[in-house]
């Protein structure tokens, strides 16, 4: 059989993802990997997580419905719990507007089966994340950037009918840069999609994981204004996957019941449901981890972003690089000089056992060839400094 042409062209554009290539970096030890953005494996609550499971199999009662099919909308109890902590953080929900989905992945994923047609504007910000340009991809949109809020640049996107199906946005700790929308920015990012008449979506896994004061009300609830979610504008994805983790696949959609409807639909479609016993155990794991347990996370991401900046304020010197300092979050961004290509230094980086990520893989049009990001969420403060000065090594020597 010849396969190639029995591809649909929806997956034309797709490529395997660099970040899945490169976390097969993680299994050599002799490797500093600032690559894959997955959270630390010392910080999964295990003996909650296996309290959980031994509770649910062995209460007679809850076994047989934990084991079973669940409606598509998602465990109940979990859906009261998320609609009560988004209410609490300014998105007053109802159960009825919470959606459980596998990871928000899903969640962005759905987002645009659901408006976007092959042809049609979507908004992203440049850089984004490259999982949704991967999601979104599948769907062929005309891709739009969204300025940065920092620049001058007009808006490109058309009015009318043809006006953008959605934006797609990250207000806080965005990846890949770390960096997040000031309050005049979120203002401005809700008025530019009301102006157009555009759904914002939302991505917000990395909103719990920050290290200054806490961190200024969501895009949802900014856009709400003590309003109902039935009234929003914005859709929010929300996920366990850096609080918890990843391996549960526990996230959900924040949106008006009426979205939540045809997501559900998406959702039967998909996959039928999240596994019904894991989302029983994240909805235990909200009752029994003891309230402070965030600080906690928070304080070891916080020390190893601390290193990364000290490190690369160390070995960086001189060199015209600049960066991000994130208050958040698991990300730096480096923008290297103009003539730089991140892909090929990539290459060098490995030879002398260290990867991050290059930039294009954030960029929607493939750009960004001198820019790349760096995750501290893996190593430990010495691996860092070592980590870091490997690649002022590749800096000096190919630069
Ligand atoms: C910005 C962003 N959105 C969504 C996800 C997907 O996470 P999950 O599907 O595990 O919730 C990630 C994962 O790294 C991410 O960085």
């Amino acid at each position: 059989m010849t396969w190639t042409p029995q591809y649909a062209e929806r997956t034309a554009g797709m490529t395997r993802s660099e970040v899945r290539e490169l976390l097969k970096l993680l299994e050599r030890p002799e490797i500093i990997s600032f690559g894959g953005g997955v959270p630390e494996p010392a910080l999964f609550p295990v003996k909650e997580t296996q309290a959980a499971y031994d509770d649910i199999l062995g209460d007679p009662k809850l076994v047989g419905r934990a084991l079973q099919y669940g409606v598509s909308e998602g465990w109940t109890p979990l859906r009261e719990q998320i609609a009560a902590t988004m209410t609490a953080k300014g998105v007053r929900c109802d159960v009825e507007n919470i959606l459980i989905t596998s990871g928000s992945q899903q969640a962005i994923d759905f987002t645009a089966r659901a408006f976007v047609d092959p042809g049609s504007e979507m908004l992203v910000q440049r850089p984004t994340f490259l999982g949704a340009l991967k999601a979104f991809s599948a769907y062929r949109p005309k891709y739009v950037v969204l300025p940065d809020p920092k620049s001058n640049e007009p808006i490109t996107a058309s009015r009318g009918a043809d006006r953008p199906r959605m934006a797609y946005v990250m207000a806080d700790f965005q990846n890949p840069t770390g960096e997040s929308l000031t309050m005049a920015e979120r203002h401005d990012v809700i008025r530019l999609c009301a102006d157009l008449d555009t759904p914002i979506v939302e991505d917000d896994p990395y909103g719990e994981l920050y290290f200054e004061a806490e961190p200024m009300p969501t895009l949802a609830a900014v856009d709400l204004d003590g309003r109902h979610m039935d009234e929003s504008r914005t859709l929010y994805c929300g996920t366990f996957s850096k609080t918890l983790a990843p391996g549960l696949r526990v996230g959900w959609l924040a949106a008006p019941r009426g979205v939540i409807e045809r997501f559900v639909m998406l959702k039967q479609a998909a996959d039928i449901q999240v596994s019904t016993i894991n989302q029983i155990v994240v909805s235990k794991l909200l009752d029994s981890l003891p309230a402070n347990r965030m600080d906690h996370v928070r304080a070891t991401y916080r020390v190893r972003r601390d290193a990364m900046l000290a490190a690369l304020d160390k070995h960086l010197g001189g060199m015209d690089i600049s960066f991000t300092r994130p208050d958040g979050g698991l990300f730096v961004w480096l923008q290297l000089p103009a003539h730089a290509n991140a892909p090929a230094l990539l290459e060098k980086a490995v030879a002398e056992n260290v990867a991050f990520v290059p930039g294009p893989a954030f960029h929607h049009d493939g750009g960004g060839a001198n820019t790349m990001r760096l995750s501290y969420s893996l190593a430990d403060a010495a691996q860092i400094d070592v980590g870091v000065q490997r690649l002022a090594k590749v800096f000096r020597e190919n630069l």
